[in-house]
């Protein structure tokens, strides 16, 4: 996709777009992030809140980024400005943007750790995730490697770069998750895996539980800080927002609870504990490699082929960034490309060192979290579910009716009989809801 500020690349086609939003939607947050995040919630009460999130809120939510994009064809920034020139909405693009920056950095370095594992894989170094994390020389370099393919990437044009390797390679992720569930659920023991996982006991639901799931769904789908937003931009008219939403929502739903379906029968199988947080997903794929024939060979395409999918939403944060730049500074492409990579290496430093490296790093004063689970939380939970409020609302009740539905209306003629349901769902619905479970969590950080 080619953008200088007068001239705005739009997607090669229909499958093009929906590749690519799948793309930025698809990655660490559905096979990294879902099963621990469930695990540390309790298992299927977690799965059925998320669900419900995906469908009542992620969806809409979605509905609506992708229009303002669309209509506006502009970055995060210049879109909301453009609908209500001059007004301070466009703070919440600016908030946005930042978020995407502060993902990007942290985001990285667990990226960089995949890369790691595909040679750790292969050579069949066993150190566990925790002694491999701890090393700075390990996580450092991997971090900066993450960046500079992302660039690269980007710099070489998504269309016929990445677009063109994710079509092939993501079926195959696809398959090989599917003969990694079939031999998770063969385990011995995996029973209790599968029930923790799909047998849902609602008792184990607080407040922080909601939050876990809302801001999961966004992290999960790209919502919430404007990435949408702008791959909306590169929209035709001729495509169809609601459809694509679906199937984008579809896809990256399906990944993340086929993801489950690999870890925990697996996990029950090695006896770990659900609620081991961020090494989960390392610590327990190597125990069901280890039970293929060709396990270290399996192993490290699967974490290639996670490599790419991670690096398919990087590319979509680096854009956002990006598209700000471009659009709204004038800045070069080139140039601005360099521009974030270098400030998301530095502000991804301490995420890096913040996994057994630096003491203090790895548990924060007054917080009690590591600096990474801190980034992790602080932007990709709250400022996403922060950023979704304000665009429900922007959506909902600042921008027109009839302007909004006109926008989804091309290239889906039949969206005046949804437009209410949707509106709905936008007005009242996602605001407060987002609020409430806002509003509890920061009761109980404060309740301590
Ligand atoms: N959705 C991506 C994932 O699940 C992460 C991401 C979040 C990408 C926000 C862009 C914006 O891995």
């Amino acid at each position: 996709m080619s953008s200088s500020p007068s001239e705005r690349g739009e997607w090669s086609s229909k499958t093009g777009f929906i590749l690519a939003a799948a793309g930025s939607a698809i990655g660490l947050g559905n096979i990294w992030r879902f099963p621990y995040t469930a695990g540390e919630n309790g298992g299927a009460a977690f799965l059925f809140l998320y669900l419900l999130c995906i469908l009542f809120i992620g969806l809409p939510v979605m509905i609506a980024e992708l229009s303002i994009g669309r209509h506006t064809r502009k970055d995060p920034v210049g879109a909301f400005d453009a609908i209500r020139p001059g007004s301070a909405w466009r703070l919440v693009g600016f908030i946005g943007v930042f978020t995407g920056l502060c993902i990007l950095a942290y985001y990285c370095v667990i990226a960089g750790v995949t890369v790691g594992y595909i040679a750790k894989t292969l050579s069949g170094n066993t150190t566990s995730f925790t002694d491999y994390t701890a090393s700075p020389m390990v996580t450092i370099p991997l971090l900066l490697l993450f960046i500079v393919i992302t660039v690269l990437v980007v710099q070489g044009g998504v269309r016929n770069g990445i677009e063109r390797w994710a079509k092939i390679l993501m079926p195959v992720l696809f398959v090989l998750m599917i003969v990694l569930i079939i031999r998770s659920v063969t385990l011995e023991g995996a029973s209790r895996g599968l029930s923790f996982y799909l047998k849902p006991d609602f008792s184990k639901i607080t407040g922080k539980t909601f939050l876990a799931a809302l801001g999961q769904a966004f992290f999960s789908l790209s919502l919430g800080m404007g990435a949408m937003i702008t791959y909306g931009s590169y929209l035709s008219k001729r495509d169809n927002i609601v459809t694509s939403g679906i199937l984008v929502s579809f896809f990256d739903t399906l990944i993340a609870v086929m993801a489950g379906l690999i870890i925990f029968p697996a996990l029950f199988f090695a006896g770990k504990n659900p609620d081991a947080g961020p090494g989960l997903v390392f610590e327990v794929l190597p125990v069901i490699f280890a039970k293929l024939p060709g396990g270290a060979l399996i192993g490290a395409s699967f974490f290639l082929l996670l490599s790419v999918a991670a690096l398919t939403s990087t590319i979509s944060l680096l854009e956002v960034v990006t598209a700000y730049l471009v659009d709204e500074k004038h800045i070069l492409r080139r140039k601005a490309v360099w521009i974030v990579a270098a400030i998301a290496f530095i502000f991804g430093l301490p995420s890096a060192m913040s996994m057994g490296a630096v003491e203090w790093l790895g548990e924060l004063p007054l917080v009690g979290m590591s600096f990474f689970g801190f980034m992790d939380w602080l932007f990709g939970n709250v400022m996403l579910a922060v950023g979704a409020v304000f665009i429900s609302i922007f959506f909902g009740w600042i921008w027109k009716r009839a302007k909004s539905t006109a926008e989804i209306e091309q290239g889906c003629p039949n969206y005046g009989a949804w437009a209410p349901v949707i509106l709905f769902l936008l007005r009242f619905f996602c605001p407060i809801a987002i609020a409430i479970v806002l509003f509890f969590k920061f009761r109980e950080l404060i309740a301590g």
